[in-house]
């Protein structure tokens, strides 16, 4: 598993089930790290491992 893998589902997956990476298109996924990783206080760097994991995925 990618680290930005791992990080999506250890931190993404406390609120609701996880969301499936194909359900969104990259613009989509940068809109929803910053408003979901801002709540949870991600810093920019797994913010962005998270976001190169989603938009490889989708
Ligand atoms: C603090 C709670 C919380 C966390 C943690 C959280 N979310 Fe969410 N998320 C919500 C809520 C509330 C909604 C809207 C209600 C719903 O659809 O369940 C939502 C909805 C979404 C949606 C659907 C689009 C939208 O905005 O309605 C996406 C995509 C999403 N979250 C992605 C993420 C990602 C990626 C992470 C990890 C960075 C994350 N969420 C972490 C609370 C959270």
């Amino acid at each position: 598993m990618s680290e930005g893998e791992r990080l999506y589902r250890g931190n993404c997956a406390s609120c609701h089930a996880l969301r499936n990476p194909r359900n969104y298109t990259d613009g989509e996924w940068e809109v929803y790290l910053r408003k979901y990783g801002e709540k949870i206080e991600l810093d920019s760097a797994e913010q962005s491992k998270i976001l190169g994991y989603l938009q490889a995925a989708n």
